[in-house]
């Protein structure tokens, strides 16, 4: 699961409250089903759970009601079991002692699930959370202490998991493999929470769990071990508190107000530090084999920076999906840099890939938004591109910050081979943003109702068409395909008829000319056409206009913003939320 998970300890405050807050923040990660579990005045573990959002949950089971200075909460994107109550955490144990949180996946669930059912245990849900609770509690039976029972739980564990269990008597331990978990300490608490922004508007203080780390939190404070039993200290980390400023504005969505954001977000992907962005790219240039991977979004801008690398310093780049680096890894050597991009820095397959090229020899670049992540902490070198939190699911603004920075980068390598002008560039999609209100009213008023939309790009377009594609589907749940244009006599063309719409990203470059014949035989077919050029032509049914940039690997930036706006536009259109799509969410921490 890519879960949100939090539990609190306060010396001062019912907790009851702050949970539900954390995981309203958090709700980017998984919505599926919520729960919240506290420790009441008696001791006694009190749970409340059910399917729906935070607030959903919240107004029918009275969450923020429950009574306890100490407590957990979740919201969950499912993977194991069903969405339904049951399976939704807190799971408790069987003698509700204990009650567990989990963002991750426990491989080996079954076979310890048979063991303990066959101790007497009893399942209530089909998750693999739960056997962690009912072995917690089988070993705290039996030690009555709480590290032995951890220890002698991730002992069992396999798979990766971050997970806080609450005991009856006040304590909250938590553990981390290959998932992310943070502690926030104020004066009067402890959170433990896989994101700062479960915590951030409480305290800026955090402590960064490493993998394998164990914590065991009371009232006297936080006590940190290693899997191996070790007691270890990490430091304290003050987070930066902008963060926390996750609200919408005066926008109806967080999905649009990031597509705004846009327009000064391309500026502050380049503000670097100079000592930091001189290393990454002296690795660079000193590379012998450069391997560019990421996920999704992520995934397309690798795509531009292999393009744009290749042609700006005249040297091989290649883009690997980070779900199939694993079967690529041949040519991986102590020669070799990685770059990985990710928004998160906390999405496994990308994780996974940096960790195997790392055993291999390679040395690990990163560029990230989420400064503080896994990936970030995993490179030798990590940029980020400052682009604040992006809490809409669909990537946007992340996309032009990685880009923008991914360009600066070659620029500043190459002697300015891309002509990368941030401030350039942000006018630019400055002016194209003004235009959102024809973008509304092509997707509301000229387009009819499609079920397939396909959009056409040759080179540095190409993964532009696939980026529009990818925003379609997840925001407006239409199929749309994005296309290299030479391909389309290969097999798509016979998809073509009058009742598909055909996006053509074809501004006036050395593209141009072939771009025009795929248009033209896509129109022959009886498809409708929408150009996104500099340059209007007859064929177009709709045309949305871009301006002409000085380079042509300089039309990512503004090509895509028409296609953000018109999946967002289309998504309201089909009565769909596009901050939080169905089946999707925001950080896939599982592979
Ligand atoms: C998820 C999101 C995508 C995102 C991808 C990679 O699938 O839904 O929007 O592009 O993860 O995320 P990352 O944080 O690694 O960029």
């Amino acid at each position: 699961m890519c879960c949100s998970i939090i539990g609190i300890i306060s010396s001062k405050n019912v907790v009851a409250p702050a949970l539900v807050d954390s995981l309203k923040r958090m709700e980017y990660r998984g919505y599926d089903s919520v729960g919240v579990a506290t420790l009441a005045t008696t001791n006694r573990i009190s749970v409340r759970k059910g399917i729906g959002k935070v607030n959903q949950v919240n107004s029918s089971l009275n969450l923020t009601e429950m009574e306890g200075f100490v407590g957990i909460g979740h919201s969950r994107w499912a993977t194991h079991g069903g969405v339904t109550d049951y399976n939704a955490h807190p799971h408790p144990c069987c003698t509700e002692d204990i009650a567990v949180v989990h963002n991750g996946i426990i491989e080996n669930y079954l076979p310890l699930k048979e063991e303990l059912v066959k101790k007497g245990h009893r399942f209530r849900s089909e998750t693999d959370t739960e056997v962690i609770a009912h072995l917690l509690e089988d070993h705290y039976n039996a030690s009555r202490d709480i590290k032995a029972a951890m220890l002698e739980t991730v002992s069992q564990l396999e798979g990766s998991y971050a997970f806080v269990a609450m005991f009856a008597n006040g304590s909250l331990a938590c553990a981390r493999l290959d998932e992310p978990l943070v502690i926030g300490v104020s004066d009067n608490a402890y959170y433990a929470s896989s994101d700062v922004l479960g915590f951030l508007q409480y305290t800026d203080q955090a402590m960064f769990l490493d993998n394998r780390d164990i914590a065991i939190i009371d009232r006297d404070g936080a006590h940190i071990f290693t899997f191996a039993g070790e007691p270890v200290t990490r430091g304290v980390t003050k987070v930066a508190w902008e963060l926390a400023d996750v609200n919408k504005g005066e926008f109806a969505h967080y999905t649009i107000k990031e597509i705004f954001e846009q327009r000064t977000s391309v500026k502050a992907a380049t503000y670097q530090e100079e000592h930091k962005i001189k290393v990454f790219c002296d690795t660079i240039a000193a590379a012998g084999n450069i391997i560019v991977t990421g996920s999704g979004t992520s995934y397309h801008t690798s795509l531009i920076t292999s393009m744009a690398g290749c042609r700006a310093l005249k040297k091989r780049f290649e883009p690997v999906m980070a779900s199939e680096f694993k079967y690529n890894m041949d040519s991986i050597d102590k020669d070799t840099v990685v770059l990985a991009i990710s928004q998160s820095g906390e999405t496994a397959d990308v994780l996974s890939a940096t960790k195997l090229a790392r055993a291999a020899g390679a040395k690990i670049l990163s560029i990230v938004n989420v400064s503080t992540s896994s990936l970030a902490r995993a490179a030798d070198v990590s940029l980020a591109i400052n682009s604040g939190p992006e809490i809409g699911v669909a990537a946007t603004k992340s996309f032009t910050g990685q880009v923008s920075l991914a360009y600066s980068v070659l620029d500043r390598i190459s002697g300015g081979r891309i002509g990368f002008d941030r401030d350039a560039v942000s006018d630019k999609i400055t002016k194209m943003l003004a235009g959102s209100a024809a973008i509304e009213r092509l997707v509301n008023v000229t387009m009819p109702k499609v079920n397939d939309i396909y959009l056409l790009g040759r080179s540095i377009h190409f993964p532009i068409a696939l980026e529009g594609a990818l925003k379609m589907k997840e925001l407006a749940y239409v199929h749309a395909e994005g296309i290299a244009a030479g391909e389309l006599k290969h097999g798509p063309l016979a998809l073509m008829d009058k009742n598909a719409v055909v996006f053509v990203l074809n501004p006036d470059d050395k593209t141009y000319g072939d771009t025009l014949s795929s248009a033209h035989e896509v129109k022959t077919r009886g498809a409708k056409i929408i150009g996104i050029s500099n340059v209007s032509n007859d064929i177009y049914d709709a045309m949305i206009e871009i301006p002409k940039m000085e380079n042509e690997l300089l039309y990512p930036l503004v090509e895509v913003i028409p296609l953000q706006l018109f999946s967002y536009y289309l998504a309201l259109r089909n009565n769909v939320d596009p901050d939080f799509p169905r089946n999707l969410a925001k950080s896939v921490t599982v592979k």
